[in-house]
């Protein structure tokens, strides 16, 4: 049954890539035919966010506000009741209509009442009261062609003090610089262009502009298994950080 669902997703991975005139005229073609196998799949191939949940669990006080930008099913939340119940108001939000439905039913399947699911920019969303205490980006960086803008917009909205949270694909610099993994030259050209295909964009200034924004609290360099890809693994990162204060 799964070797069925795994064969329509890669089909519409195949397929209905970049098709559209507007980022997300092309988000909701290419989610359409796959948003009911989203998690089945991408269970297999997003790694780092179990990490990156439990590393916020320990990390973070109760608050007021997170926000999950690019929340794609809102699955993220099925990884800790604990961080869910330490938040007055969570915001999932994601520009692709078929992927936040989903989430939006999840919420109400599972009654969870400080869950509000937005279809919306990640560039434009501001929290309604105040500012977040925490902000995560799981494997959307590399779908928002905007990251820096989008990252500085985060930076905005986060209270001082708060929390970041990042996991993604990403490939090294060429020299990344002591202490840091570094790809080779084949891991460099590979992964981007591969996934590039889906409209996924590698860029290797993700961390650097983490790091030099952002205070760094947790750093995992890791690579995972893609689905039918035997033998390979991509690399991604796991990246907590916090806002500066003043
Ligand atoms: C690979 S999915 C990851 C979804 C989810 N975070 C997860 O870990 O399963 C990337 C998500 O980013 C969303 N996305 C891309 N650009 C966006 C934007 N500008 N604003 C909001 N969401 C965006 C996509 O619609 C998609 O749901």
């Amino acid at each position: 049954m799964e070797l069925l669902h795994d064969i329509r997703t890669i089909y519409h991975l195949a397929i209905t890539r970049q098709r559209g005139s507007t980022h997300k005229e092309r988000l909701d073609n290419f989610y359409r035919g796959q948003a009911q196998d989203y998690d089945s799949f991408r269970r297999r191939l997003l790694h780092g966010r179990t990490e990156l949940v439990a590393a916020l669990e320990d990390l973070i006080e109760p608050g007021q506000t997170w926000i999950d930008m690019g929340a794609g099913t809102g699955s993220n939340l099925e990884l800790s009741t604990e961080l869910r119940r330490r938040f007055s108001s969570i915001y999932l939000v994601d520009l692709a209509s078929p992927l936040i439905e989903l989430a939006r039913k999840r919420a109400k399947i599972r009654g969870w009442d400080n869950v509000f699911c937005v279809e919306a920019d990640a560039a434009q969303f501001k929290p309604p009261r105040g500012l977040a205490q925490l902000i995560t980006f799981s494997y959307s960086l590399t779908m928002i062609p905007s990251w820096r803008k989008i990252l500085q917009h985060a930076a905005e909205i986060l209270a001082p003090g708060g929390l970041i949270g990042v996991t993604d694909f990403y490939v090294s610099r060429a020299e990344p610089g002591p202490g840091f993994v570094r790809h080779s030259w084949s891991e460099r050209r590979l992964w981007p262009a591969w996934f590039g295909l889906d409209g996924v964009h590698f860029d290797q200034e993700h961390l650097p502009f983490l790091l030099e924004n952002f205070e760094p609290v947790v750093l995992k360099e890791r690579r995972g298994k893609v689905p039918y890809l035997f033998g390979l693994k991509a690399p991604y990162f796991v990246f907590a950080g916090r806002k500066p204060i003043a």
